[in-house]
């Protein structure tokens, strides 16, 4: 007789990520309504050395899988990952660490989104199967102290490696707060796929399939009405 097959891994309603809160008065960007994501338009990397990635300082942070970051800005600019409500913070005005300036051009570039920024850092997140990576799927505590007058703080990746096979792996939310699997959906993560995500309203998870580790940029900005612009300007047709 053979053995049964393993269960495939779903989140209950026992999982931490439930209790994140979904419906809040904060100000969110229309842009973002429909799915809760947006693919914008790959950016073209090439004139990036990988040193910019790959000469930072990291710390052992487990995230979504064997996770390292590079924390290029974060509550109190030092090269820390914490969350920024432990300082008394909400996920915004961050402050850029000594990794930012060995990161000249993509700095550049980060620094020209108009947002207010929370943490930004560089994720290296090793190869893990659509199986494995199931089992970290989960929703992001973005907003914890965030005021709800202000704008709903939302996450932007850009690719800096090519992983053509890799995809963040994402599904809403019902109203459980629990990921619906008909929602499923797949962001390929090839060199310079650039989108945002509302990752409190997201289940996500990175699933990465191949042999090198995998870098990505993700950043924390505020929604408001001149981001929501920019990001609109910028959608893939
Ligand atoms: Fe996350």
């Amino acid at each position: 007789m053979s053995a049964p097959a393993p269960a495939i891994f779903w989140p209950h309603s026992e999982h931490w990520s439930v209790k994140i809160p979904l419906k809040t008065p904060h100000y969110r960007m229309p842009v973002m309504k429909e799915k809760g994501y947006v693919i914008m338009k790959t950016l073209d990397l090439e004139n990036i050395p990988s040193s910019e990635w790959e000469n930072l300082t990291y710390m052992d942070w487990k995230s979504g899988g064997d996770t390292n970051f590079a924390p290029l800005a974060s509550c109190d600019g030092t090269i820390e990952c914490k969350g920024f409500w432990e300082n008394g913070k909400t996920d915004k005005n961050a402050i850029f660490t000594p990794n930012a300036e060995l990161a000249p051009n993509l700095m550049k570039y980060i620094k020209s989104i108009p947002a207010n920024f929370g943490r930004v850092r560089i994720i290296r997140l090793e190869p893990q199967t659509h199986e494995q990576a199931i089992r970290s799927v989960h929703r992001d505590d973005n907003n914890r102290l965030n005021p709800e007058d202000e704008g709903w703080v939302v996450r932007m990746w850009i690719e800096l490696t090519n992983n053509a096979d890799s995809y963040m792996l994402l599904y809403d939310s019902d109203e459980n707060n629990l990921p619906i699997k008909e929602s499923e959906a797949r962001v390929p993560m090839p060199k310079g796929a650039h989108f945002v995500v509302d990752s409190q309203r997201l289940w996500h998870v990175g699933v990465h399939n191949g042999t090198k580790s995998r870098y990505a940029a993700i950043i924390s900005t505020e929604s408001s009405p001149e981001l929501n612009a920019w990001i609109e300007k910028r959608k893939e047709d």
